[in-house]
């Protein structure tokens, strides 16, 4: 799916962000001024073309499979809100990325082939509060691209997103084209987060938090 710009224009001219918004982003969830929504990114060729049978939020063990994958374990954490910044349970987060040697579990990715004891792939549903959590690994770069996870939101009542989140600090993330083709900068802090430890959930883990703004449908 291409990028699509004249919609990624249109959601935010209706939300009016600017400073206000940002502000809001920024101070957090307990903040009720309205947030950016979460730019639309493009879906790349890698969704997969056919979904593991083992689908889960935990993309790091493989059912059935004795070994873990490679790479640093890391858990990506968040909410799923609306621009008023009121949760969405029951929200489906879909997220893809390659593994701990740049390779993505499709046949398209030449590359390969992926490590077997990573999932790739994983979904999730969001709580009554809009919170989800994935079990995953750190996201490494592979030629052309800057670390990142591939997500996509769906459900019912709210307006479908495909997206990508960053890691912040990334060196490759300047020079990344489709991170660098969110031309507002406020609107692409909002898809880059800062992964911390999280010694206490795993040792040797992170997490991060990325909070996932979708605009409700009209009715
Ligand atoms: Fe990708």
């Amino acid at each position: 799916m291409p990028v699509n710009t004249p919609r990624w224009s249109r959601r935010h001219a209706v939300v009016g962000l600017g400073v206000a918004g940002a502000a809001g982003l920024l101070a957090g969830p307990a903040r009720a001024a309205a947030r950016v929504l979460t730019p639309r990114q493009t879906e790349g060729p890698f969704y997969p073309a056919r979904l593991p049978v083992d689908s889960d939020a935990d993309l790091v063990q493989v059912a059935g499979r004795p070994g873990r994958a490679r790479g640093t374990v890391a858990y990506v954490t968040g909410k799923v809100v609306d621009p008023a910044g009121r949760p969405i349970g029951g929200a489906r987060v879909e997220i893809w990325q390659c593994d701990a040697s740049g390779v993505y579990h499709h046949p398209g990715d030449r590359r390969g082939p992926a490590d077997p004891n990573f999932q790739g792939y994983g979904r999730a549903v969001a709580a009554a509060d809009g919170s989800y959590r994935f079990r995953t690994i750190r996201p490494v770069p592979y030629p052309g691209r800057t670390p990142h996870i591939h997500f996509k939101i769906s459900g019912p009542g709210f307006e479908g997103l495909t997206t990508q989140m960053y890691v912040a600090g990334e060196p490759g993330n300047r020079g990344d084209f489709v991170l660098n083709s969110i031309r507002d900068p406020i609107v692409r802090r909002s898809v880059i987060v800062p992964l911390v430890s999280a010694d206490d959930l795993e040792p040797g883990a992170l997490r991060c938090a990325f909070t996932i703004v979708v605009g409700r449908n009209a009715g």
